[in-house]
């Protein structure tokens, strides 16, 4: 496995592979690896020829009050686990490489961006199209691998690479949990053992909306009810929003939801950590 610091490497570098006709896959991230991470190089590799791994914590997706500057790091510990796990390339490069003095230009997605995710954190998405527009025009991937557990945005990306041509098609992987639900996320490590009882209660409403769909309930109105009782029952948890939307639009469901189609999408914050999650219906 090789360590990709400078873009014009990355580059050049991708470009003999095309030439040798490999199939590229691409798995971003911003590293703080855990097993939902790997399980998308587990698609990758099934796929690809050669599997890229970037692993970049991108500034530009942080609000001002966000956790940029604490955002887990361990990039020796990652590199390792994408070494056993069977990545080809890992590439890390340094902000001033992505962003250098001057950067001016942004990707901006103008309506899947809006809601949810987009109300609650301004800019975020921008920052989240404007890196993965780079990291396509970067490792020029077949495929990129994007997980489910960002439900939003996984809809924004497709939006992007639909209207900007990009020639990537984007594979979505299943939500990875640890046994107790809790989907994994590279922010649980933020979490205390108390905090992190608390936030089962998220795995636990998206469960109950799921089990109430199954039993044969369609109203809206009683899903959201329903998911937010629950969680309003544990002290250190806030909701920031429950919604069930569509999943290719993320415009929120009025009525009655079409199963398979629709996706109920939560975020709270447990005290200080925010968490989000999601489950189709
Ligand atoms: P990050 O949060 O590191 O996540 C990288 C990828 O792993 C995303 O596609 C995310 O949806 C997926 N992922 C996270 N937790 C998962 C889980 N429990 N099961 C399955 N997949 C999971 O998402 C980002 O980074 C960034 O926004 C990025 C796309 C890299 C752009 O900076």
């Amino acid at each position: 496995m090789q360590i990709i610091k400078s873009v014009s490497e990355m580059q050049s570098l991708v470009g003999q592979l095309r030439v040798q006709g490999q199939r590229i896959g691409l798995v971003p991230t911003m590293g703080a690896l855990h097993e939902g991470h790997l399980s998308l190089v587990k698609i990758a590799s099934d796929i690809a020829d050669v599997v890229v791994v970037s692993i970049f914590v991108n500034p530009t997706q942080f609000g001002p009050s966000e956790d940029y500057t604490k955002y887990p790091r361990p990039l020796e510990a990652d590199t390792a686990a994408c070494e056993a796990a069977g990545v080809d390339y890992v590439f890390a490069p340094e902000v001033e490489e992505m962003y250098p003095k001057g950067y001016s230009t942004f990707v901006l997605e103008e309506h899947i961006a809006k809601p949810l995710e987009g109300a609650s954190r301004p800019s975020h998405f921008r920052g989240v199209t404007t890196v993965v527009a780079k990291l396509f025009n970067i490792v020029r991937p077949h495929f990129a691998v994007f997980g489910q557990k960002d439900a939003q945005q996984v809809a924004v990306i497709n939006k992007m690479a639909i209207d900007l041509n990009f020639d990537v098609e984007i594979v979505v992987a299943p939500t990875l949990r640890e046994a107790d639900g809790l989907a994994m996320s590279s922010r649980n490590r933020y979490l205390t053992n108390t905090q992190r009882v608390e936030a089962l209660v998220i795995s636990r409403a998206l469960r109950k909306a799921s089990d109430m769909v199954a039993a044969g309930e369609r109203r809206v109105d009683r899903l959201i009810a329903e998911a937010t009782h629950l969680i309003g029952q544990q002290r250190r948890v806030r909701i920031i929003y429950v919604s069930v939307v569509d999943l290719v639009s993320m415009v929120a469901i009025k009525g009655e939801i079409v199963p398979g189609k629709d996706v109920m999408t939560i975020a709270v914050w447990v005290d200080e950590v925010r968490l989000i999650d999601n489950q189709i219906l």
